[in-house]
């Protein structure tokens, strides 16, 4: 298993870059100023975004691993990899979310805590609704973690 940084073609990964956020405009706003890993392990499993916050807070934009490849702790191998990596110059870890079962049991597992909340925030920045598990995400959650 390995971890590569992606300099150059970033859209290259865009399966990948869609199952995290399904609005590619929205992909946009932070890929290019993002810092883009993927994880290699006979071939491509997941990738993530990550931008420097200011104050300390180093947040990840963007996280995925493919579908059949999903819970088998691809995602916790690359977080644990931010922590590592950035420890030394951050002292937050930051994520935003929907307010999914998809997600947010994954991120309490890899030790983050809920921190604030964006009311309406998919409502207000996505063009068409979004629905997980047959529930709509409305709030944009933040969840954080010391590194
Ligand atoms: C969320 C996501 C990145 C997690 O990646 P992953 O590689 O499947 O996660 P892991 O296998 O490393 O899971 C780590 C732990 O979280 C748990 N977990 C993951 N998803 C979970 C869920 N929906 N509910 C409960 N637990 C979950 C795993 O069981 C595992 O627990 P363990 O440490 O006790 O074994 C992945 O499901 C995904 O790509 N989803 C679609 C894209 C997405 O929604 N990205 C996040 C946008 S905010």
């Amino acid at each position: 298993m390995k971890i590569i940084e992606v300099k150059e073609n970033k859209k290259k990964y865009i399966e990948l870059l869609i199952l995290a956020d399904e609005q590619e405009d929205m992909i946009d706003k932070y890929i290019d100023k993002g810092t883009m890993f993927i994880l290699y392990d006979n071939g491509v499993k997941s990738e993530c975004i990550i931008t420097d916050e200011g104050n300390g807070v180093v947040e990840i934009k963007n996280i995925a691993t493919l579908p059949e490849y999903q819970n088998k702790g691809y995602g916790k191998y690359l977080i644990k990899f931010i922590e590592e990596k950035y420890k030394h110059k951050f002292n937050i870890l930051r994520v935003g979310t929907g307010d999914s079962i998809l997600t947010i049991p994954f991120y309490k597992k890899c030790g983050f805590k809920e921190s604030y909340r964006i009311k309406n925030f998919f409502v207000d920045n996505y063009n068409n609704p979004i629905f997980e598990c047959g529930v709509q995400l409305i709030d944009m959650v933040y969840l954080e973690k010391t590194i």
